[in-house]
């Protein structure tokens, strides 16, 4: 008895449906939205890939998080405790550790990037880019920034300590007060910085290159960068939605706040493409950038247009804060395994995989000219953060949402979770429709683009 008292205060559960939607969305909407899609948008042939991209958040994307937040509603479990509640002592469970170690590789990275974020937030408040700077100036600018190690390290365990104090703090509070102030005003500083980017000289060039399509510029890698962009973006494929949907009340409707997340993170998505192409060809500045483009290319017009400093500012902050929320939901998965199946303390739990998250991020700090070493990785060619981006914020989560899939859809079964998705509401409309995309769909998608990523050796 004290047991599940104890174990339910530890859990929490959400406050409301509006709560929940915006801690989700505030999983998913992230740096994955605003740093990530646009210069995986940018390197990969523009338009072409945003329609691949559109089609895999659809009919993969959609579908796997209906079967992440069932899952989690049913069991109430974690990510491994989840497969272990479904299937006892079979290998399932591998799928939720997968998860779990996903969860920390992606969390090491992100808040390398996220601390850039902080440090442009601080940049951007004290003037640096007030006056007018050119497309070079900004790339010097950067360079100079994300290379310097002690600013790295130290901005890198700022943004994990702030990530374990929220985290530390239980879930509905912690989470649910954050997201619903922050994600609707980012969504209104990019409505009005898409607004200002569109009346710039050149932005036809940037809005042709971003909206119509090449298929001449579709290579292996295309779809496989589509698919992990798009399960990255609605952060899928590792148990973060199974660990959030098991704080899911059972009256909610699972299908519709899938669509609701899957909406509004792939709306802002585009907004910011629609943001920053414009001004990158009116800057003339090369599409396939790499991970710096938002940073090189959004300081370029915060010294040109009206209240520039003060929409800059304001913009920093809110990305840092939509990262925050985005990191939350990743340190998450591990802490509610430990809890939950092994019985730490929350406190213990987050203290743990925090630190490991930030000594596992040190090399991708220092990747950015810190260590040149670390810059390019011999035989591959690429950085140390490109290759956790790769292998975590890629193929695990294309891995792990086949695997998700394929447990759904024959091991649990599909009728077993429509009748967990319909409990305590109405008939699911497109249950044929979702049991058809889980069930074929989605693990055929998935073998064919990892089949040919394989044959072809194009893995980044
Ligand atoms: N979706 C987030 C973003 O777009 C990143 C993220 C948070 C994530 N939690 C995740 C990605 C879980 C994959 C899995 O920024």
């Amino acid at each position: 008895m004290a047991q599940t008292a104890s174990n339910e205060i530890e859990r929490g559960s959400w406050g409301s449906r509006i709560g929940f939607i915006l801690a989700a969305a505030g999983s998913a909407i992230g740096l994955g939205n605003i740093w990530r899609f646009p210069y995986v948008t940018g390197e990969n042939g523009g338009a072409i890939f945003v329609l691949i991209y559109v089609a895999c958040v659809l009919f993969i994307g959609l579908p796997v998080m209906i079967a992440e937040l069932t899952i989690g509603r049913h069991t109430q479990r974690n990510a491994i405790g989840a497969f272990e509640a479904l299937a006892p002592g079979s290998a399932w469970k591998l799928v939720g550790v997968l998860g779990v170690v996903t969860g920390i590789g992606i969390l090491s990275f992100y808040s390398v990037v996220a601390g850039w974020t902080v440090g442009y937030f601080v940049k951007t408040f004290a003037g640096e880019f007030s006056g007018s700077v050119s497309a070079a100036q900004s790339e010097a600018i950067f360079r100079e920034f994300v290379s310097n190690p002690w600013v790295a390290i130290l901005l890198l365990g700022l943004f994990i300590g702030a990530t374990m104090y929220v985290v530390g703090g239980g879930v509905s509070e912690g989470i649910e007060k954050w997201s619903k102030i922050l994600m609707p005003a980012l969504f209104c500083i990019l409505l009005l910085l898409t607004a200002y980017a569109l009346t710039l000289e050149g932005a036809r060039k940037g809005l042709e290159f971003y909206l119509r399509p090449d298929p001449s510029k579709i290579r292996a890698a295309t779809f496989a960068k589509a698919l992990g962009q798009a399960l990255f973006s609605l952060s899928l494929g590792m148990g973060a939605m199974i660990t959030y949907g098991s704080y899911l009340p059972s009256h909610q409707r699972v299908p519709l706040s899938a669509f609701q997340v899957a909406l509004f993170d792939t709306l802002v998505a585009l907004l910011a493409g629609l943001v920053i192409f414009p001004i990158l060809f009116s800057m003339g500045l090369n599409p396939a950038g790499g991970p710096g483009l938002v940073f090189v290319v959004l300081p370029t017009i915060f010294g040109k247009m009206p209240l520039g400093w003060l929409f800059g500012t304001l913009f920093f902050v809110l990305l840092a804060l939509a990262a925050l929320t985005s990191t939350i939901s990743l340190l998450e998965v591990p802490v509610a395994f430990f809890v939950d199946e092994k019985g730490w303390s929350r406190r213990r739990a987050v203290l743990s995989m925090g630190s490991l998250a930030f000594v596992l991020g040190i090399p991708s700090a220092l990747s950015q000219g810190g260590i040149s070493a670390l810059s390019s990785l011999p035989g591959i060619r690429i950085g140390f953060l490109d290759l956790m981006n790769a292998v975590f914020g890629n193929y695990c989560l294309t891995i792990g949402s086949l695997f998700i899939a394929l447990f759904v859809g024959y091991r649990w079964g599909v009728e077993k979770a429509l009748a967990e998705i319909e409990r305590g509401g109405g008939r699911f409309a497109f249950r044929a429709v979702w049991a058809a995309l889980i069930r074929y769909v989605c693990p055929v998608a998935v073998i064919v683009i990892l089949g040919y990523i394989l044959v072809t050796g194009q893995y980044f």
